[in-house]
């Protein structure tokens, strides 16, 4: 898979070098490519925002400098995925990172500021097809960390990334539930002892307990998941 990163502040991303990810870089399975959006201005200040039509506070990033990085990296393949992080986008969850993992090639834009002019997103349009995505219901400061996040929850579903697959079934989110809780030795920690069942050997047992562990906490922490389960 191919990513490419669209950003003022590309140094945000050196810690995509580290852990699985970077080692699915090294291995030629992850082709992550990091750019400065300054690179595709002209003016000696390196200018990529103004003031915005209309009034109002802040700024707002200028189309220019956008149109000439996404001629040259959305360009590159034929029809990317181009994705700009925004709180004003549709849920990013397991099953958008799921489906975007399928993707050949993914451009993310980060907008700063009080966002990219918006006939940036229609001209991107042109070129490939354009997902506005929020990571959650709350403001950040721009794309950069919601792209990372994207980037590792996609990533890890890429063929090869996690080196034992199996490990990617068993998580919270797949089967529309949180994860069972998990313990490791001592059996007994601190006058805490690791659930009985666990140390039973009873493969079915055991099987049923994390079953209803999921549901139990889905129940307590996060009842939306159940609700949208009886649609
Ligand atoms: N940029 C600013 N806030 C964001 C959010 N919640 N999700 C994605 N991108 C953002």
């Amino acid at each position: 898979m191919r990513i490419d990163v669209l950003s003022i502040f590309p140094s945000y991303f050196d810690g995509l070098t580290l852990s699985l990810l970077g080692k699915a870089r090294d291995a030629g399975i992850l082709d992550l490519n990091v750019h400065d959006l300054r690179d595709w201005t002209s003016d000696r200040h390196r200018t990529v925002d103004d003031t915005p039509y209309g009034g109002g506070a802040g700024m707002v990033m200028k189309p220019e400098p956008w149109g000439l990085a996404l001629d040259e990296v959305a360009a590159a393949t034929e029809r990317p995925t181009i994705i700009f992080p925004s709180p004003a986008g549709e849920v990013f969850t397991q099953a958008t990172a799921r489906d975007l993992a399928t993707r050949e090639h993914i451009v993310f834009g980060c907008g700063r500021y009080e966002g990219i002019d918006e006939r940036v997103f229609e001209y991107a349009a042109a070129l490939g097809e354009v997902r506005l995505i929020s990571l959650g219901d709350y403001v950040l400061n721009g794309g950069e960390v919601a792209t990372m996040a994207m980037i590792e929850a996609i990533g890890r579903l890429v063929p090869g990334v996690v080196g034992n697959p199996e490990s990617l079934v068993e998580e919270s989110h797949e089967d529309g539930l949180l994860e069972y809780p998990s313990y490791t030795k001592p059996a007994v920690w601190r006058e805490r002892a690791v659930p009985e069942v666990l140390l039973s050997g009873n493969h079915a047992r055991i099987a049923q307990w994390r079953r209803d562990q999921q549901f139990e906490r889905t129940r307590a922490r996060r009842p939306d998941l159940l609700a949208d389960d009886a649609d």
